[in-house]
């Protein structure tokens, strides 16, 4: 079977600014946004035009200036919204605006006071109206996991007859499981008649922690497009991570017959770039783009790496933009890498010396956490110094 191309919606400059304590300017996101073309996503999410002049401005910037991907701005379901979207990315070549409303009775009788009939036909005025203006329409149900399954089905339904070519479907609340999720994916497939006329996509959020491996199901379900964000910034604790869905697909593609059209070698400047300008420190275990995503510290997983990367690698930090792989030297590191380490900085000893040398480094490594290399140097020059003529 060939592998289906799935589509990346990022959303870092919308749900990723959305992280608590994140403001960006105009220029930063223009910057963001431009590594974001050359990370080849398929669609940026530049902003929520009427929310501010600011993000208004940022949104109309980017339609002009960046080329490549999708530009979409996200709009409620209402007509003052959705002109507003309209006149911040009408300067892309490919605008697309993306309008949503909730369809969970939680959110219908708490948060709207609309009953279901009234959401399902603001939802199909709303994406008629943006249809009225651009091509490229996308209809979120805001909580749709929480939804009643049929009314959801009546909503998108009632959205792709209006013209949506996408219908999106959040875990607003990071509420689902993946085997749940992708049942629900599964039977939207089945149960709206129009389907085929729109790509499915989904949005999940990290609450549980399982955005990424939800939308993983969702692709297995038959899911086309993934919503995510750069380092898994967004709303609470986050949107799935761009950079694990993408390499996740990348490294099992064979599994889910899927793949990207992400350039994966810009992935770890542009987890870079985001942490930068958004003052969010990525965790060293963080996968894909932690500091120790590649970085080694076991004697047994260092000899293994060093023999052949394969034995505890499953993909390589060239892949993601990350030049090699670390091994760190620390208590459990064997004797294998240490006499590595001597080699790389340029020591030739005899088996005596590393012997001597390597019970030194053993006890120093009880004591600090790593042993780096001005250590190994220190521990070198003090056996010469003591060395018989
Ligand atoms: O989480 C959510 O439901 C959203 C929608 C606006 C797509 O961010
Ligand atoms: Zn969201």
């Amino acid at each position: 079977m060939e592998a289906r191309q799935i589509q990346i919606f990022d959303t870092t400059l919308r749900d990723g600014e959305q992280t608590p304590g994140v403001s960006l300017q105009t220029e930063e996101k223009v910057e963001i946004a431009l590594a974001l073309a050359k990370l080849k996503v398929d669609v940026i999410e530049a902003g929520f035009p009427i929310a501010s002049p600011g993000d208004f401005d940022a949104v109309s910037q980017i339609a002009a200036r960046v080329k490549g991907p999708l530009i979409a701005g996200l709009a409620r379901a209402n007509q003052k919204d959705i002109e507003t979207a309209y006149q911040a990315v009408k300067k892309s070549d490919r605008p697309r605006i993306h309008t949503f409303i909730a369809t969970s009775d939680i959110h219908l009788e708490h948060k709207l006071k609309m009953s279901r009939n009234e959401v399902l036909e603001r939802a199909e005025q709303a994406v008629r109206y943006a249809k009225s203006l651009v091509p490229d329409v996308e209809f979120s149900a805001e909580d749709a996991s929480r939804s009643d399954w049929d009314y959801l089905c009546q909503v998108y339904t009632r959205a792709i007859a209006a013209g949506a070519n996408v219908i999106n479907i959040p875990d607003t609340v990071g509420y689902s499981t993946p085997v749940e999720f992708a049942a629900l994916i599964t039977y939207i497939r089945e149960h709206v008649p129009n389907i085929e006329q729109a790509v499915v996509s989904v949005h999940c959020h990290d609450d549980l922690g399982m955005a990424v491996a939800n939308s993983l199901a969702a692709i297995a379900a038959g899911a086309g497009q993934v919503e995510c964000t750069i380092n898994g910034l967004g709303e609470r604790a986050g949107n799935a991570s761009l950079e694990e869905l993408v390499m996740a697909l990348n490294t099992r593609r064979e599994y889910y017959r899927a793949g990207t059209n992400i350039a994966t070698r810009q992935i770890y400047r542009t987890s870079r770039l985001v942490s930068t300008l958004t003052g969010i420190v990525v965790p060293p275990n963080k996968a894909i783009v932690g500091d120790n995503a590649f970085a080694h510290e076991s004697g047994i997983h260092q000899h293994g790496v060093l023999n052949n990367s394969l034995t505890y690698e499953i993909m390589r930090p060239e892949a993601v933009g990350i030049s090699r792989n670390a091994i760190v030297l620390g208590k459990h590191s064997g004797r294998h890498a240490f006499e590595e380490r001597l080699k790389h900085l340029g020591y030739e000893l005899d088996a005596d010396t590393i012997n001597n040398l390597f019970v030194k480094f053993k006890e120093l490594a009880d004591r600090k956490k790593m042993v780096f290399d001005k250590d190994i140097e220190a521990m070198v020059a003090e056996k010469a110094a003591v060395r018989p003529e």
